[in-house]
Parts: C-alpha cells; structure tokens; sequence
C-alpha cells in the first residue's frame, strides 16, 4: 500500500511561485526571455510559473529520458522531443520540476549551451540535495528538500500522482 504524507500544500506552492515569478521579471530587466519545460514532471510548474513572469516570454519543451528505475535516474539523457524553437543569442531559462543527482539537468545544460544562448540558467521546483552527484548551479528554487521520493504537483512515480494540486513525500514507493 502506498502511503503519502503532505509536505507542501497549495498555498504554499502558489506563494512560492509567486516569489519566483518576480524574481525572474525583475532579473531579466525588459529583456524576453525562452522558457523550456522538461516534460512530462515540469508541466504543471511551468504553466503557473509563466503566468507570474512579466517579460515578454517564448514557450518550450523538452522530453527526456533517462534510463533509470523509477526513483532513481542514470544521467543518460536522451531526446524523445526536442525543443522547436531556435535559441542562439536568447537568454533561456530550464524550467524543472526536481534536481536530485543533477545528472539530468546537467546534460541538459551541456547540451543546450552548445546552442549559443545568451544565457543559460535553471530554475526548478524542488531542490533535493541529499544524492547530488554533480555541481551543477541551480539560479532558482522553488524549495529545497533533503531526501525523499515527492510526488504531486507534476511529480509523478510511475507516472501516478501528478495532478494533485500540493506535494506529497511518498512513503514507500
Ligand atoms: P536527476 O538526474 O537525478 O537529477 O533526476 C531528475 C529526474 O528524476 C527528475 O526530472 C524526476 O523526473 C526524477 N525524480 C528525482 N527525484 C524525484 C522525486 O522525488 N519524485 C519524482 N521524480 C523524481
Ligand atoms: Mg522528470
């Protein structure tokens, strides 16, 4: 049986959101700005995320995998989509639901400098920090937990659990 129990509730999320919104306005100046949104775990951050930013934003996203097992990633990243639009001197914002080793994100990062942006920086949801494996920079968080498999809010196990408005840690996935 799975348990869950509540860790981050609605209000919570959607103040937190907030916050970063207007960070993320207030850094870029006027300058427009490309959000990609790693799918399918940043779908629900993203979409409340973008309507709290102020700049002229473009819309991305990306479908990774990464062999792994469900709780774990293995940092082989590849492609199921690409992004469509053309990034070379934008300034591009990575758009994630959770960091936990860093590998995904990392590769991602490599990957997408390669494309010349004028600049690149990540924002994710939740920053877990106990299994970080690389030093990948994380310019935003939304918040930072220390171990645990979450799901809700876009984080899913198995694909399960996704569309809950708050976030879960799951007991014993
Ligand atoms: P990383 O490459 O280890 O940083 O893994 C990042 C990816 O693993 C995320 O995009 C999630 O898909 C997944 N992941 C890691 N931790 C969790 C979690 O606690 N809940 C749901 N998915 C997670
Ligand atoms: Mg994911």
């Amino acid at each position: 049986m799975e348990d869950k129990k509540l860790i981050i509730s609605e209000t919570e999320i959607q103040k937190r959101v907030k916050e970063l919104g207007t960070a993320i306005s207030n850094d870029y100046g006027d300058r427009p700005l490309v959000m990609i949104g790693i799918l399918n775990g940043a779908f629900i951050f993203m979409a409340d995320l973008a309507r709290q930013i102020t700049l002229p934003v473009e819309i991305d996203f990306v479908r990774v995998s990464s062999y792994g097992d469900h709780t774990y990633s293995s940092g082989t990243v590849s492609f199921t989509k690409d992004i469509e639009l053309d990034i070379a001197g934008k300034d591009v914002l990575l758009v994630e639901d959770i960091v936990d080793t860093g590998r995904t994100i990392s590769r991602l990062k490599e990957i997408f400098a390669d494309r010349k942006p004028n600049s690149l920086r990540i924002c994710t949801l939740i920053d877990k920090t106990e299994r970080r494996e690389t030093d990948v920079d994380i310019d935003y968080h939304g918040f930072r937990v220390d171990h645990g498999f979450l799901v809700g809010y876009g984080l899913d196990y198995a694909e399960q659990h996704r569309h809950y408005p708050e976030i879960h840690h799951l007991l014993n996935p």
